[in-house]
């Protein structure tokens, strides 16, 4: 499991409860789906996964570790988050800086090969044109299709993934739908929210949804 969750529950305000009593552990190497209405909340599980939430009680364990003792950084070494809203996921101002970011980041090949991996992952997504135009001048979608290179290049993390799709060409939905399903062939995982289930229907391990403040698994 890389995640281990018990007794969980969470409310922004201290009033509303968005989660009661959750119990539930995510395997590594599966991908899971996470199902639930507009506002059921699918955004909060992520942000508390990714430790961005702090203000909850019961116990959220990454990969052995009390995620609520992990630093930022430790997280991020081994899952990587993808937020709804495109430009949230924006750390630099054109897309071959935001991809460098990354890079020098997590100290990945600053070698020789640097550039042509970043070529590489912006190729994937069409993105090449456009590598130093800054963010402002991207329409919404070659936002997103940065930030899906900018994932290429921590590719062998666990995904947490909030609509990745959502806005993008079809044609980018399968090479997006066939990166996934290679990982997992190499047993690596993810969890997903998308609106668009039935591409993503084959890859699926297990569905969970968001009911009444409960995470159930669907069957
Ligand atoms: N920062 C915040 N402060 C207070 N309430 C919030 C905050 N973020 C979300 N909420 C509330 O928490 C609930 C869950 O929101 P969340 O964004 O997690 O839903 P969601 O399932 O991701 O919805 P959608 O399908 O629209 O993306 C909503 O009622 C929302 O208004
Ligand atoms: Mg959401």
């Amino acid at each position: 499991m890389i995640y281990q969750i018990d007794q969980l529950s969470f409310s922004y305000d201290g009033i509303n409860m968005i989660f009661e009593d959750i119990n539930i552990g995510l395997p590594h190497d599966n991908i899971t789906l996470l199902d639930g209405v507009n506002g059921s909340g699918k955004t909060t599980f992520c942000r508390l996964l990714s430790g961005l939430e702090k203000g909850y009680s019961g116990k959220i364990v990454l990969n052995d570790n009390i995620l609520s003792s992990l630093s930022t950084s430790q997280v991020a070494n081994e899952v990587t988050y993808i937020k709804q809203e495109p430009s949230a996921n924006v750390v630099a101002v054109t897309p071959d800086e935001d991809i460098s970011v990354w890079q020098h980041k997590f100290k990945q090949k600053i070698g020789d090969d640097a550039i042509s991996r970043r070529e590489k992952a912006l190729k994937e997504f069409n993105m090449i044109t456009f590598k130093d135009q800054p963010f402002w001048e991207l329409s919404g979608g070659q936002i997103k299709r940065s930030g899906l290179a900018a994932l290429l290049l921590n590719y062998d993390k666990y995904w947490i993934l909030d609509e990745p799709v959502t806005g993008l060409d079809e044609k980018l939905v399968d090479i997006f739908v066939t990166i996934l399903q290679k990982r997992k062939e190499e047993g690596k995982g993810a969890l997903l929210i998308t609106h668009q289930q039935q591409k993503f229907k084959p890859l699926i391990d297990s569905f969970l949804k968001i009911e009444n403040k409960k995470i159930l698994m669907k069957t």
